[in-house]
Parts: structure tokens; C-alpha cells; sequence
């Protein structure tokens, strides 16, 4: 069984999908951890991430190995969970996934991984282009400030120092990448239910998804 979860930075996504495969006793796949990984190897080789430099890019992919198991992203066979989560990284990451032969590596990654099993997914396409067929498909969204305003906790509270208004900006322009680039722009797939979650608290919107698949009894 595949459940698709959707949604722009910072709607809550991945804790959200986090929380549900804990209840429900699926996989989770944090599809975005996948495109950081690429960015941050793209950082490491000191290669800036643009147009101009695809074939660079398209190159490094070629010695590039990502995967993603137990919770944790691997590049390279190391763990680099902790390492990409910084604002560059996130930036990069939006960047990186406009690139053709990124996403069709990184899509063909996702199917692969989540082959015969149960798994929850979260990203920007998993609904409209990695898995069209799931059974289950939301799209999370919260106003742009309440967004910024949870990165904004979730990054304090791991330690970084960072300012609101930065971090709004931020997330503005990752909605631009996002929403605008060619190949699978974020988009709600028709067929998704569409959660917003500006006045919600988390036990609400994680109820709202167990209610919508018929509780967890039946799973
Ligand atoms: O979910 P996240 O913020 O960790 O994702 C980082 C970036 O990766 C995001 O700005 C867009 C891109 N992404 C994507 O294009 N497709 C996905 N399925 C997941 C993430």
C-alpha cells in the first residue's frame, strides 16, 4: 500500500508522515532528504547549482549513490541525515530538483525502494508523477507564515541561529522553484484530499489522514 503525502516547504509534511508510519507500522520515505543529498554532494564538489552548469551536474550523478532506509538518507554509503538540513542546502536542494536527469534518477530511486512494501511517502510529486496510482493521496499546505514560523521553531530548536524573516524568504522562493519549474512542478493531484493545516494541530491533521483511509483498525 502507498500513501502519497504532498505539499509545499514547511506544511508539516514529514513529521506528519513521520508520526503516521509509526501508527500505522509503514515505511517512511522522505523523498526531499533525496534531492538534498544531490545538493550536498553538489556542495562538496564546489559545484554551483544552475542551468549552465546540468552536464557538470549530470556527470557527478553518474559516481552519485543515494539511499534511504531506517530513517536516514545515505550519500555514498555515509549518513548524512544530519548534514542537510542547513537553509544553502535547502535552497540547493529546490534548484537541483529542477533538473532533468536528477529527478528521473531520483523517481526511479522512490519506486524502487518502495517496491512490495508498505510505505508512506512524502514530496512534491509523489501523488502526480512517482506514484499516480497510490491508494491514498493528500496534499498539506499552511499559509506562507505559518510555514516560515514552524521552520523557524524547528531550526531553533535544533541549534541554528537564524532570523524569521530569512527564513520567510526562503520559503518564497522555494515555493517559486517549486511551483514553476518544467518537469513536475508541485501541484495537488486531483485526486488528493487537501489538508490545510494553518489552524491545526499536528493529533489533528494525523487524525484527518487515519480517518480518511478508514481508521487504523482496518491496516
Ligand atoms: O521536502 P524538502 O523540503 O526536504 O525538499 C527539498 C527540496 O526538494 C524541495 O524544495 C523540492 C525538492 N523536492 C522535489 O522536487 N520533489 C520531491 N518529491 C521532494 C522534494
Amino acid at each position: 500500500m502507498i500513501i502519497a503525502i504532498d505539499g509545499p516547504s514547511g506544511a508539516g509534511k514529514s513529521t506528519v508522515a513521520r508520526l503516521l508510519s509509526k501508527r500505522l507500522g509503514f515505511e517512511y520515505i522522505d523523498t526531499g532528504a533525496m534531492y538534498r543529498a544531490i545538493a550536498y554532494k553538489a556542495y562538496l564538489c564546489n559545484i554551483e547549482i544552475n542551468e549552465a552548469n546540468e552536464h557538470v551536474i549530470d556527470e557527478m550523478l553518474k559516481t552519485t549513490a543515494v539511499d534511504y532506509y531506517n530513517n536516514n538518507i545515505y550519500l555514498d554509503n555515509k549518513n548524512v541525515e544530519g548534514l542537510i538540513r542547513d537553509e544553502h542546502i535547502s535552497i540547493g536542494a529546490s534548484k537541483v530538483s529542477a533538473l532533468k536527469n536528477v529527478r528521473a534518477k531520483m523517481v526511479e530511486l522512490q519506486r524502487k525502494i518502495a517496491e512490495n512494501k508498505n510505505v508512506i511517502l512524502d514530496g512534491r510529486d509523489i501523488g502526480t508523477k512517482v506514484f499516480p496510482n497510490a491508494d491514498f493521496k493528500f496534499f498539506i499546505t499552511a499559509s506562507e507564515k505559518t510555514r516560515a514560523a514552524r521552520r523557524y521553531e524547528q531550526l531553533t530548536a535544533s541549534g541554528m541561529t537564524v532570523e524569521f524573516e530569512n527564513v520567510l524568504s526562503d520559503i518564497k522562493l522555494r515555493d517559486k522553484n517549486d511551483t514553476t519549474r518544467k518537469i513536475s512542478p508541485l501541484k495537488k493531484a486531483e485526486d488528493a484530499v487537501l489538508i490545510d493545516t494553518t489552524d491545526m494541530s499536528l493529533d489533528e491533521v494525523v487524525g484527518t489522514i487515519v480517518n480518511a483511509i478508514g481508521g487504523s483498525d482496518v491496516l
